[in-house]
Parts: structure tokens; sequence; C-alpha cells
């Protein structure tokens, strides 16, 4: 596969609003190192975090190129490179997605299974491994446990009732609107409170009558600013609260009369799920997130190389 000197990439060279994107069209292609495989793109993920390196509210040096998995094809390997040929097809968790070849470490890449398309699993692949290790190893939800998930219509939220119902645990939905509460309701959620409607302010107050004032078993909160003190009032005592974003802004620390109420604290990083798993089961997870049992938000989760979405 022939490889060319320069690409189409999305590079931000300080931090701020969409307007510090800049479309670039002749960025070097990186050569890929050690242990490297350089991919050539057809799609690229854009997800929330991406916003937070923009922005700067996390750190990573600049000029950057954002984005942080894709799928595509295996263009050309590094030197010591093992278990990949030039052509297989791959998805990557990893760093500078928004460019037509991205160089990440094998360890960050998997082999797309058969009869799966790249669209699907880009829809599927950071956000599909990231709720599943939430329900599986953060908090290990069971049968029957109530579960309280903010902004369940979004990218995240959206499979994640799809796999909390199918574990068969009680959910209680929060989403923005009547649209997206309709949406959470059709993916069998129990209870869905639009948080942002007058009823729906007091949305702690609702979760503690729904649970019959015990609280939750567990919350996933990944609006962070605007819904951590209510999730630490909604959680039960000994209860599990996964963090694992800031949509709305980062939360504030966490006030110590909390400590004396036992609450767990819990969160992952999509990245560290590779490393932390062997292969054959991320494969497995992979297809079982693309095999037609869930449904999938294609085109609000991903762009082609057009970049027209970023
Ligand atoms: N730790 C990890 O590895 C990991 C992996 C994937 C995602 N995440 C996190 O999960 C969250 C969702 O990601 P996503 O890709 O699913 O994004 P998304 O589809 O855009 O969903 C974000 C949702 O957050 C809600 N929200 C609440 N306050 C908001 C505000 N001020 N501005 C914008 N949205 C706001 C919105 O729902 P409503 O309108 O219903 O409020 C929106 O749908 C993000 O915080 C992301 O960082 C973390």
């Amino acid at each position: 596969m022939s490889v060319p000197t320069t690409m189409k990439a999305v590079v931000v060279e300080q931090t701020g609003g969409p307007e510090v994107l800049q479309f670039k069209t002749s960025h070097p292609v990186p050569v890929p190192q050690a242990g490297q495989l350089l991919v050539r793109n057809n799609i690229s993920g854009v997800n929330y975090i991406d916003t937070y390196f923009r922005t700067g509210l996390y750190a990573s040096p600049k000029p950057e190129i954002l984005g942080r998995e894709g799928a595509g094809t295996v263009a050309a390997l590094g030197p010591e490179t093992t278990g990949f040929q030039v052509g297989d097809r791959v998805a990557w968790l990893a760093i500078n997605g928004y460019a037509e070849f991205t160089a990440v470490s094998a360890a960050k890449a998997v082999k797309i299974p058969e009869g799966i398309s790249d669209e699907d699993v880009m829809a599927s692949f950071l956000s599909g491994l990231t709720v599943l290790a939430f329900a599986k190893e953060t908090y290990h939800v069971q049968k029957g446990d109530w579960v309280l998930l903010h902004a369940a219509a979004g990218g995240a939220g959206f499979l994640m009732t799809q796999i909390l119902k199918s574990i068969g645990a009680k959910v209680i939905g929060t989403a923005g609107g009547a649209e997206k509460c309709a949406l959470v309701k059709s993916l069998g959620a129990d209870v869905v409170i639009d948080y942002r409607s007058e009823e729906g302010k007091d949305w702690v107050k609702l979760v503690k009558e729904a649970t019959g004032g015990r609280g939750v078993d567990v919350v996933y909160d990944s609006v962070g600013k605007d819904t951590w003190e209510g999730s630490l009032e909604a959680v039960k005592r000994k209860g599990t609260i996964v963090w694992f974003g800031n949509a709305s802004g980062p939360v504030p620390p966490l006030p110590l009369p909390y400590v004396f109420v036992s609450i767990m604290l819990s969160g992952l990083y999509a990245d560290n799920i590779l490393l932390a798993n062997s292969r054959p089961s991320v494969s497995r997870s992979l297809a079982r997130l693309s095999s037609g049992t869930l449904r999938l938000v294609r085109s609000l989760s991903t762009t082609r190389m057009s970049y027209s979405a970023c």
C-alpha cells in the first residue's frame, strides 16, 4: 500500500472554542515507530472527550490533532511490530484521529471481526467498550439493582441504558427534553426524568421516591458539575458513584460529610480497556456491541473524513 508524505488533518494549535480547529491539507503523515501501526483511517470517532482536550480542561501538548479513536486499514508497520499485517482492518483507541493517517501502538489496536462495518465499529467502540466496562468492572451491576444514569440519551447513555436493561437492572434515566426522554423510555428505562423540566429539576426527590426512599445502588454520572451534588444525594448508603465525564463542566471538590456515608467513587478511562483486556475478549465485546442486538447511533457519533462534523 503506497503511503503519501502529506495528508489532510484537523489541527489545534491553541486551546479554545470550535474556532481553533484548523483543517490542514498538507500535514506530514506520521512515520510509525517501533511497535506501532500506521493506520489509513476510513472513519474517525468524534467524542465528547475531544472537546476537553480542545478547551484545555484536560491537558495535552499543542499543536495537536484531536480524535481518540478510528477505524481503517493498516498501511505500514513500524520496526518490530508484530500481530498485524499491512491490509488488516483495525479499530484503535489512541490519539490523533482527525486525520487520514494515524500512527498507533499495536497494543491499542484490534482487528475488526468479519462482517462488521467500520461505521458500526465507530458507533460502538470507545463508547461501547467504556459502558461495558462500567457495567461489568467499575461496578458490577446485578439484576434488580437500581441504577441512576444521567444523560441517558447521549452517545454513551444510549448504549448504557440498553446494556443495563439486558442485565436486568432497574434504570432511572435522566435526559434533557421530551424528545430525548421518549428515546430513553423506548430503550426500556423504568423511570425517565426530564432534569431540565420544572418537575424534573427536583430529580433527587423523584429518584428517592422511585426507590422507596433508599436511593440507588449506583449512579453513572458523566454530566459532572450540574449533577454531581445531586448524585451524592441520590445514591444509597454504601452505594457507588461512577464518574466518567464533565459534559456540563468539571465536578466541584467532594464535600467532606459525604465521606462519612461510605460512598464508593469510581471511574475509568477508555484507553485502558484495550490495555487491560486480552485481544480475543475485546474482539468478542466488539462483535457483541455491533451484532445488531443493540441500537447504535451512527450518524451522531461518527463522521467520515470530510470533517463536516468537526
Ligand atoms: N471515561 C471514559 O472513558 C468516557 C468514554 C465515553 C464517554 N465519556 C463521557 O461520557 C459523556 C457522554 O459522552 P458522549 O460521547 O455520549 O457525548 P454526547 O452524546 O454528546 O452526550 C453528552 C450528553 O450530556 C448531556 N449534557 C448535560 N449537560 C450538558 C452541557 N452543559 N453541555 C452538553 N451536554 C450536556 C446532554 O444530554 P441532555 O441534553 O439529555 O442533558 C448530552 O446528550 C461525556 O462526559 C464523555 O466525556 C467518558
